[in-house]
């Protein structure tokens, strides 16, 4: 089959960072040939050191990477202070309220805003180098302020989606022994005011946090909120008698930036550690590489800075690069779906970056929205988080962009810290639903686990054969599980390399394209969900003896949760009220997010003879796919058929 390419427009793009493919392979062959060589043209190049480096990368410790080994530097001069001298008066970031306020900040004010925030932080509160914050914000600009004042002051911040629960966030400050908790009273959804706050006091009614000395509370809805005398004080109260001169902190490039919590496909949720200067080095060329960022850019990344994409290009890269960033606290479709349309016209924004899940759900509820807004500002259309369906790309190309904007389906992860495989906006021709290439720099690799190419139009593993600066240097505390979970399962030439656990197809041109995960972790609208979570949720359900947790396709989520259980009880509710009572423990242990759509009681599982639930067969059934994998290996081939019976009584 032919597939249609979509090139860029020479003219258009002649002054993008790289502007052909003859560009784009040149910087892939310098990497190629000398790895070192390139790194280290682009770190000098970009970075403000304030003592270079005197190595490149060493790699004699595989896995543990040290890149730009003797470097001195401070991520918030990185991303502030050296923008003060041309570029002070510059929108830093534009805040728009979920009720239409906004907050223009310069680069200035920013400045004057974390240098406070940082002396809240080190004279206040006593925090130095190497403590962990945790962070349970929404999307105001002060959650910008305190990431920048951690990186002004060498502390690792750690940030837990809003959307987590009480459990949730307990878990997380114990795994990392968080010394301060930053929340706000909450912000406003749909119109109406909602809370964090609460959420924090229960996550530490739970006990074992001694460690945790004080909460920090920001102000943004004003509602009443409960605060605990001689721990609890309010930012909004405090700040004001800050000095607005914080002296950095000295940091070593491979000293920790942050830590983000994200699911895999075993055990509870772990720790990315993320170091300093490989990751803004990263942040900052992908910025310029894949959004072609430039200083006239208006830049709005939807995301949430309580995931990785919210931290790499909302927060981190828009202002290492020197940019205009976007912060929008509320939903795509309050009031109406035209918002979002709404505010590009508006803000008259240039480079537009959201998910799949989200351009699926403006797609079904305002097909022709985007007709009624002028949104001839848009030079680059981005996608990240999930595969994007065919229908999807095509709506988001023709009515978003109406046919002048290249879609970037930029591919990455929490542990890559930054895009790997992505078009490049005025190089490479797009094609619909694909990754393409990856960004130049960047080793990937289609392969059987033994590092030998799959073959064109076959699926393989996706996986990274050479370090680069911005990956993940950890799990928090537990190295062997860092070893294990990423570099246990791959190798090439003898040696393990990082396999990203998605499986992808290379074509004949070289493009790649992403088929899904191969481990246990389901895409739930972007978010990403371990089933060994919410089993160990679903498990604490009195009724439960047993589940299984699978994805399923969802037309707006891409995968929901589809959840095989056996009962332990022969007396015991309906259906419907067990499933509910199901989905209030993954609510309050988990999060809404990882609620079940469907639950399908069954009398067993289809579990393999060394006693490992055959998942894949599952999903088939839950999708009512005829059965072809082979089932003999299993302990009782018997149970598929009950299985199966069972699906089809309660669909
Ligand atoms: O399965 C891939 C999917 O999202 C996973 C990473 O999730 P997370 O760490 O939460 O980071 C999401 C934002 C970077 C990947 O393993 N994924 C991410 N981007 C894409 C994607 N799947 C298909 N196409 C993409 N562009």
């Amino acid at each position: 089959m032919r597939t249609k390419l979509f090139y860029p427009n020479k003219e258009l793009w002649a002054d993008a960072a790289i502007n052909s493919m003859d560009e784009y392979h040149r910087l892939q062959d310098f990497a190629k040939n000398d790895y070192e060589g390139f790194w280290d043209s682009f770190a000098k190049e970009k970075i403000t050191w304030r003592k270079p480096y005197t190595k490149v990368l060493d790699d004699s410790n595989m896995p543990f990477v040290r890149w730009f080994e003797g470097g001195e530097l401070n991520v918030s001069e990185q991303c502030i202070d050296r923008h003060l001298n041309d570029k002070a008066d510059k929108i830093a970031i534009i805040f728009q309220g979920e009720k239409g306020d906004i907050q223009k900040i310069t680069y200035k004010q920013l400045s004057i805003h974390v240098n406070k925030t940082a002396n809240l932080l080190r004279d206040h509160f006593g925090i130095t180098k190497g403590d962990r914050i945790v962070m349970y914000m929404p999307m105001i600009p002060e959650a910008a302020y305190v990431m920048l004042a951690c990186a002004r002051i060498g502390a690792i911040h750690s940030i837990v989606f809003g959307g987590f629960s009480a459990d949730a966030i307990h878990s997380r400050v114990l795994d990392a022994k968080a010394k301060l908790i930053i929340t706000a009273d909450g912000a406003f959804r749909r119109g109406k005011p909602y809370f964090l706050k609460p959420t924090v006091d229960e996550a530490l009614a739970k006990g074992e946090c001694d460690f945790v000395e004080k909460v920090l509370v920001v102000k943004r809805n004003y509602e009443d909120i409960n605060m605990v005398a001689g721990r609890d004080e309010i930012y909004n109260d405090l700040i004001d008698t800050m000095s607005d001169k914080c002296e950095a902190e000295i940091m070593q490039s491979e000293d920790p930036l942050f830590l983000l919590y994200t699911s895999g496909s075993t055990g509870k949720p772990k720790g990315v550690l993320h170091s300093q200067a490989g990751y803004i080095l990263w942040a900052q060329m992908t910025m310029e590489w894949v959004f072609d960022i430039k200083d006239s850019d208006i830049y709005w990344c939807t995301a949430d800075v309580g995931w990785i994409t919210g931290h790499t290009y909302i927060i981190y890269g828009p202002l290492a690069s020197g940019a205009t960033t976007v912060m929008f606290e509320g939903v795509p479709t309050y009031p109406d779906a035209g918002r979002w349309w709404k505010m590009v016209e508006e803000l008259k924004i240039t480079q537009f970056y959201t998910s799949p899940t989200a351009i699926r759900m403006l797609h079904k509820v305002g097909d022709n929205e985007p007709d009624n807004y002028d949104l001839s500002s848009l030079r680059i259309l981005g996608s990240v988080g999930e595969p994007i369906n065919p229908e999807a790309w095509e709506w988001y190309y023709n009515k978003v962009g109406r046919g002048n904007c290249p879609i970037v389906d930029t591919w990455w992860q929490t542990e890559t810290g930054g895009h790997m495989i992505s078009p490049l906006p005025g190089a490479t021709p797009i094609q619909t639903s694909c990754a393409t290439l990856p960004v130049p720099g960047i080793m990937a690799e289609v392969m059987d686990k033994d590092g030998t190419p799959t073959a064109i139009g076959e699926k393989g593993l996706l996986c990274i054969t050479r370090p680069w600066p911005a990956m993940i240097r950890g799990v928090w505390g537990d190295d062997e599980r860092f070893k294990k979970a990423y570099f246990g399962e791959c190798k090439k030439d003898g040696k393990p390399v990082y396999f990203s656990g998605d499986g992808a197809m290379v074509d004949e041109k070289g493009y790649i394209t992403i088929t899904g995960r191969t481990d246990d972790v389901i895409n739930v609208s972007g978010h990403r969900i371990g089933s060994a979570e919410v089993e160990a949720s679903i498990g604490n359900a009195p009724m439960v003896a047993e589940s299984a947790v699978v994805g399923q396709p969802h037309p707006i989520k891409g995968e929901s949760l589809c959840a095989f259980i056996i009962l332990n009880l022969k007396e015991h509710a309906g259906y419907e009220e067990m499933a509910l009572e199901i989905n209030s423990i993954i609510k309050k242990e988990i999060g809404a997010f990882a609620k079940c759509d469907r639950f399908i009681f069954v009398p067993g599982l289809p579990k393999t003879r060394s006693g490992k639930i055959m998942r894949r067969l599952l999903r088939s059934i839950s999708v009512g796919e005829e059965i072809i994998q082979d089932i003999s290996t299993l302990e009782d081939p018997s149970v598929v058929e009950e299985i199966i019976k069972a699906t089809k009584e309660q669909s």
